[in-house]
């Protein structure tokens, strides 16, 4: 009779320890500080965000405040979510949001730091999240289509070139997290307006609205202080959703249409 060689037990998820070395910072007006945590044996397949869950509970457990980060759909859409790890912005992964940095990324031992958007226009709230309702006041100047269309028309009233239609659907992909202002040495938006006024600008509908949008967008853009592009491009190379800056180009020869 031949012996059966011994079922191994199912391999489990790989595990990692790691030090999270945090910015905390009690509100706009405290003192920050680096304060570094331990994480021991967690799974390698926890997302980065998932983590900080597993921290919190922890300095719950301890009576200590949990760590402040802004997060919502955790799946790349939502743009809510943005910090620096390691310096960068969304971490060492290209076209990915912080939600969706898993710890398999990084080693065992690894030291993590994780800090806020260091922008004038973000001022921060706490800790990790920063307040980023700039973003919104530069839509609300102008990135928007105020035509009024009736009822919807019939599809093919107004043609739109399947070429046409996916590059302003590339644009239309921005998801406003700021890692662009936060990545660039000016602190500029100007991917961040560029992707929004190239999204409604190659549409027909756009049209009527076009030369006052780039005007309103980039005049308000330069009230709030951002700074110019010097086209360093680490907008682009931070961008979750590979907006290409050439869109920056574009957006200045829309404003001498
Ligand atoms: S939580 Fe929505 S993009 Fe990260």
């Amino acid at each position: 009779m031949t012996s059966q060689p011994p079922v191994s037990p199912a391999a489990g998820p790989r595990r990692l320890s790691l030090s999270l070395r945090i910015w905390r910072q009690d509100s706009p007006e405290a003192a920050g500080a680096f304060h570094t945590y331990r994480l021991e044996r967690v799974s390698a397949d926890l997302s980065l965000l998932e983590a900080l869950d597993q921290l919190n509970e922890q300095l719950i457990a301890a009576g200590e405040r949990p760590v402040h980060f802004e997060h919502d759909c955790r799946e790349g859409i939502c743009g809510s979510c943005g910090f620096l790890v390691n310096g960068q912005a969304h971490g060492p992964q290209t076209a990915t949001t912080v939600c969706q940095l898993y710890l398999r990324q990084f080693r065992d031992g690894a030291t993590l730091t994780l800090e806020p958007w260091r922008a004038r226009a973000f001022p921060l709230i706490q800790d990790l999240a920063v307040e980023r309702a700039v973003l919104d006041r530069l839509l609300i100047a102008g990135g928007y289509c105020s035509v009024s269309t009736g009822q919807a028309p019939e599809a093919n009233a107004i043609l739109v070139g399947q070429e046409q239609a996916r590059s302003a659907f590339d644009t239309a992909t921005c998801i406003g997290c700021g890692a662009c202002v936060a990545s660039c040495r000016n602190a500029s938006a100007s991917l961040f307006v560029a992707a929004k006024l190239a999204h409604l600008g190659q549409l027909p509908q756009g049209q009527p609205e076009r030369t006052r949008r780039a005007q309103a967008m980039q005049g308000q853009m330069a009230a709030e202080g951002f700074g110019g592009c010097s086209s360093n491009l680490e907008c682009e190379a931070v961008c979750p959703q590979e907006i290409s800056a050439d869109w920056i180009s574009w957006m200045r020869r829309e404003s001498r249409r």
